[in-house]
């Protein structure tokens, strides 16, 4: 099995963080995935949703800081939608014909990519005008690309224990955690999480976009055991990073 994988799991990643929990994923051979696409955030770097190629984009809730700008991003780039089954229709009766609705444990494989549904503790109405739809459950998402680099969303989330079924089962290289507290876990919750997860990278979300998520990535680092401090690598909306 391994020799047929073309890319070698040392070959680079490319993470950009557009602030909030938005993320763009862009795999070795040119394959982009992005999460929780709200590109109008108040940290958004400009010209953050003028994007080139967007293949796959994954919707942890129905939220509008993580639903976002997915319609006008799907409609542009012809890009998969993945949600869960309820926001799934939800997108399907706003026009979008690529839509895989699934469900957590499930898994779709899309470009090579295997993008597979988990849980989360939070809520999941849908808020597109005004009125609140009942958008199914609230997700994170485990992405496996073709040579074994594993990442893990955690969506909006508390901490939860079966975070440690996560960490045994798809052994993520990166996790990207929501610290910024009040609506989701903060520093010492995800700190948590971490020692569940034993992830190689840390990255911090949900934090900084306004006064209120005030969790930081150094007060993250404060609540880790030392040996996993160095994992945690802060970033700056729209500046990508090699992972
Ligand atoms: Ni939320
Ligand atoms: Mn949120």
């Amino acid at each position: 099995m391994a020799q047929r994988r073309a890319v070698s799991k040392k070959q680079q990643f490319t993470l950009t963080w557009f602030g909030h929990s938005a993320f763009k994923l862009e795999s070795p051979t040119g394959i982009v995935v992005l999460i929780d696409p709200w590109l109008d955030n108040p940290k958004a770097p400009p010209g953050a949703k003028e994007l080139a190629r967007v293949d796959i984009i994954l919707v942890t809730h129905g939220h509008g800081d993580h639903l976002g700008n997915t319609l006008e991003i799907a409609r542009q780039t012809n890009a998969r939608v993945v949600a869960i089954y309820e926001i799934g229709l939800f997108l399907q009766s706003k026009g979008l014909n690529r839509v895989e609705g699934i469900n957590k444990s499930g898994t779709v494989t899309i470009e090579g990519v295997r993008v597979t549904m988990t849980h989360a503790q939070h809520s999941s109405g849908l808020e597109p005008g005004g009125e609140i739809l009942a958008g199914g459950d609230p997700a994170g998402y485990v992405v496996r690309f073709e040579n074994g680099f594993t990442v893990y969303h955690a969506g909006d989330t508390g901490l939860f224990g079966d975070m440690k079924l996560i960490g045994e089962l798809y052994r993520p290289d990166l996790v990207l955690l929501p610290i910024g507290g009040v609506f989701t876990m903060g520093p010492e919750e995800a700190a948590y999480a971490c020692r569940l997860l034993k992830p190689k990278s840390i990255v911090g979300m949900h934090y900084g976009t306004y006064p209120v998520l005030a969790g930081t990535p150094a007060e993250l680092r404060r609540h880790l055991p030392a040996p996993m401090r160095k994992a945690v690598r802060e970033l700056i909306p729209g500046v990508p990073v090699k992972m």
